[in-house]
């Protein structure tokens, strides 16, 4: 039976290997079809340090910027919300992370600057948050 079963990079490279097995050994498939999947979750999820950032970022959003930018919108300026449309086109630098870092440190007209309030992990955080809910259009 161990001999059986491939190593999982075996395993996601090549499918056709799995689906050959399906009537020979139903119980195999399904483990290795596991392993595939999770394989595939990894790739897609990427790296750990990635998801806790922006777990970091939401929460620095909702404490400090949530107030004028509540679900990506701005309660001051209303054409200039966090969505991908504008940040492309008001962003000072354009639509990328280190623009919304600048953004953030320095400020800009009525909105604050937040490089005294909020330590260099928390504005990196929240400009990961920011430009990951714009680029999933997630607002
Ligand atoms: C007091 C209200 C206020 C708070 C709090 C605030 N902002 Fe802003 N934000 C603004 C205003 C006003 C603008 C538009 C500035 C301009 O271009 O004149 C803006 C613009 C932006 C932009 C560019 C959007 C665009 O379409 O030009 C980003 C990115 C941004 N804010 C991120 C943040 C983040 C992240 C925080 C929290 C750390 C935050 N803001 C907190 C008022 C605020």
């Amino acid at each position: 039976m161990a001999a059986v079963v491939a190593p999982p990079a075996v395993v996601a490279q090549k499918p056709q290997v799995v689906a050959s097995t399906i009537t020979a050994m139903p119980r195999l498939t399904k483990a290795a079809t596991f392993v595939a999947a999770g394989t595939v979750a990894i790739l897609l999820s990427g790296p750990p340090a990635l998801a806790a950032d922006l777990i970091l970022g939401e929460e620095v959003f909702n404490n400090n910027c949530a107030a004028c930018h509540m679900g990506g919108n701005n309660s001051v300026q209303n054409e200039k919300t966090l969505r991908k449309s504008a940040l492309e086109q008001y962003l000072a630098g354009g639509f990328n992370q280190d623009a919304i870092v600048y953004q953030v440190e320095n400020g800009k007209n009525a909105m604050p600057a937040w490089a005294d309030r909020l330590d260099e992990d928390e504005i990196q955080a929240v400009a990961a948050f920011v430009f990951s809910q714009a680029s999933g259009d997630l607002w």
